[in-house]
């Protein structure tokens, strides 16, 4: 289907719903059959069932660079979780297992800086948001400000908007050919857009909330935030713009996925669709974008731009590729925040590569590198790992750090025999050459997808968000994949029109993250076990309430032990449960087994998770409540807008639509989250 067909279908209820299965298309062209492929087919059960029943003996390493603090999770985990699992379901709130407390600590629109003033929802305008909480939270990390733990400053993505439950009496835009936006609500979409930096502070009670008057507090924004351009893509010709001749300079960061901090705290904003913000008028026969006189037009096709999912091209020019074809150059990479200077300009890091990244988890290597695992999160493409030129020191663990600008991006292929290969995205080197369309490095950090193709990497089922462990271990989120046929099974992604996603687990050779190359296997294959048609593997004691789909975010406690958070979509129709928080068992003999912690109300996915070092606070972020699959909302039944919304989630106020949260919790009493 075309993308006009699925924006009429009534059955895709919100922009949202259409993009994500416009984005089913796939834009990867390396889907033609190898006899790898059918080897790797054959064998894929085996070695899923190799994945399940492997007992890992993982030891704690952490290199010679423990001068850095290390954020936690450099060891394997020792014990189980402990707590009462939360009965599955889906309804209009949060719902906690026993013994925990789950209170809202940010909502879209909260006043963050000490001049914002208080959140007109029917008065929005863009000056005030730029000064108030974003929307659609995603990403959240938090860095302690003292030594008790009790201060800190949390970061927190603001991924994209929902104009339909955002603003009063607009409905569904992309639907209308976006004729009730104007200038003025484009920009207040921009302004809720990017990230926020706040400062928050623990109560004697251990209640966290808002230090207001915070000098750290501010908005990271595509409206008003200018960024520097760093790394071998900075001041290339396909970087420049009208606006910045220079190609070092651009104005602000977008659809901030997922994220993470570097180990000296600083905080990485990943940009992921960004394709969806460009925009032209340039039409073929049939409607869709006629890229004939586009001289870039086999990278952007390549990338999906221009995805004409925002008016953004209509009131800002660079937005439209028919006056600013480079404008799309400069998005899709990974950006840098000081959050301990309010001044310092962002970085982005072009070596990190270009793509539709997901998040950018750090770790250090066993051999003090800097690692950044980072997924490109559409059907059939790739999981990506940058590992830096030099260790970890004192000296270069700071903000703008060359350990993001020298170093190798790698993309991996995962081979049916269980080992993986991380390639080297390097110009020069193989078949990345000028012959090939890459006259230098630059070519290779802006065009980074069509970089791969030519490296023959795995294609994957939708990486999402990837977390490495101290001890050489890494989690990558496979979310789905509803295109996969039959015939493009492979070992690594083992089911054809995958609907529920799987969760791969790598582990580096000798435990070192910057390594080349080690094995892999499947941890589980996700969706409800008792249906044979699913094709499920989990631990076998896994219950009705504990078994999920989707999974998209984690992370990874202290004690070294994984939380997974999904994001189904629409998708939650099919399995009749809202999107939550799982704890999963990688170790031993209850490996796979898995447990619902916390649930979202209904239309929300689910993101951070984020604990803090001491792990006895988990922040977690609701997003979009009320929107996804709402018409499979019992009693319901039909799309949500800023009328009539699905939930009014979490003020339940008549006046106020459903607002997006960073939601805290706590244990009852203190302690640690799970022990
Ligand atoms: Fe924004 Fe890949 O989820
Ligand atoms: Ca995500």
């Amino acid at each position: 289907m075309d993308r006009k067909t699925i924006i009429h279908d009534p059955s895709y209820g919100n922009k949202a719903e259409a993009f994500e299965a416009y984005d089913d298309i796939p834009t990867n062209p390396n889907l033609s059959r190898t006899i790898g492929d059918v080897i790797n087919a054959r064998y894929g059960r085996r070695d899923v069932l190799r994945g399940m029943l492997g007992v890992s003996a993982t030891t704690a390493l952490f290199g010679s660079t423990a001068l850095v603090a290390p954020r936690g999770a450099d060891a394997a985990p020792a014990s189980r979780y402990v707590f009462d699992e939360l009965a599955w379901g889906n309804d209009a709130t949060h719902h906690i297992a026993d013994g925990y407390e789950a209170n809202i600590l940010l909502r879209w629109g909260d006043p963050i800086t000490a001049d914002a003033p208080d959140f007109d929802v029917m008065n929005q305008t863009a000056e005030a948001q730029l000064k108030q909480f974003g929307y659609n939270n995603d990403y959240v990390g938090f860095w302690p400000l003292n030594d008790e733990g009790t201060r800190g400053v949390l970061c927190v993505n603001h991924e994209y908007t929902n104009e339909e439950v955002m603003f009063p009496g607009l409905g569904r835009q992309d639907r209308a050919g976006f004729e009730g936006m104007t200038r003025e609500l484009v920009d207040i979409e921009m302004a809720a857009h990017g990230g926020s930096v706040v400062e928050i502070a623990k109560d004697a009670d251990g209640f966290w909330s808002l230090v207001k008057d915070s000098p750290l507090n501010r908005r990271v924004t595509p409206l008003n935030t200018e960024m520097r351009i760093d790394g071998p893509a900075a001041g290339h010709d396909r970087m420049k713009t009208a606006a910045d001749p220079t190609g070092t300079r651009v104005i602000g960061t977008l659809n901030n996925c997922a994220g993470g901090m570097t180990p000296w705290g600083t905080y990485l904003m990943a940009e992921e669709n960004f394709h969806g913000y460009f925009w032209t008028d340039t039409l073929d026969a049939e409607g869709k974008p006629d890229l004939s006189n586009q001289p870039e037009a086999a990278s952007m096709k390549r990338y999906g731009v221009p995805g004409r999912w925002y008016a953004w091209g209509q009131y800002h020019d660079r937005f439209n590729i028919d006056k600013e074809p480079n404008e799309s150059n400069r998005f899709g990479y990974i950006v840098e925040v000081d959050p301990f200077n309010p001044d310092a300009m962002p970085i982005k890091h072009t070596a990190l590569g270009r793509f539709r990244h997901e998040g950018a988890e750090t770790t250090i290597a066993s051999d003090g590198r800097l690692v950044i695992y980072s997924g490109d999160d559409n059907r059939f493409d790739y999981q990506y790992k940058w590992v830096s030129s030099d260790v970890v020191t004192e000296e270069n663990a700071v903000f703008g750090s060359s350990l993001l600008s020298e170093g190798t991006l790698y993309v991996a292929r995962f081979d049916a025999d269980g080992t993986i290969t991380w390639l080297p995205l390097v110009h020069g080197e193989g078949p990345l050459t000028a012959e090939n369309g890459f006259e230098s490095q630059a070519d290779v950090a802006i065009d980074t997808r069509l970089a791969a193709d030519l490296l023959g990497a795995t294609p994957m089922d939708r990486p999402e968000d990837a977390q490495p462990r101290g001890d050489g271990t890494a989690y990558i989120m496979l979310t789905n994949n509803s295109r996969r046929e039959p015939d493009q099974v492979d070992a690594a992604n083992p089911r054809a029109e995958s609907r529920f996603g799987h969760i791969i687990e790598i582990k580096e050779k000798d435990g070192n993250h910057s390594a080349t190359e080690g094995t892999w296997s499947i941890l589980v294959l996700c969706g409800d076990p008792t249906i044979a048609d699913v094709g499920a593997q989990w631990h076998p004691e896994t219950s009705e309430s504990g078994w999920f789909a989707s999974p998209d975010n984690c992370a990874i406690d202290a004690d070294g032990r994984l939380w997974i958070s999904t994001d189904q979509g629409r998708g939650w129709g099919r399995t009749g449960k809202s999107d939550g928080l799982y704890a999963l068992e990688t170790e031993g003999e209850m490996r796979g087994h898995s447990k619902l912690f916390f649930r979202c109300p209904v239309g929300g996915e689910l993101c951070g998770p984020y604990f803090t070092p001491d792990s006895e606070t988990l922040f977690l972020a609701v997003q979009h409540p009320g929107t996804d699959g709402t018409k499979d909302y019992p009693g319901f039944e039909r799309d949500s807008i800023f009328e009539d919304p699905a939930t009014r989630w979490p003020d339940f106020d008549p006046a106020m639509p459903p607002r997006p949260s960073v939601v805290v919790i706590t244990k009852t009493g203190g302690g640690k989250i799970a022990v």
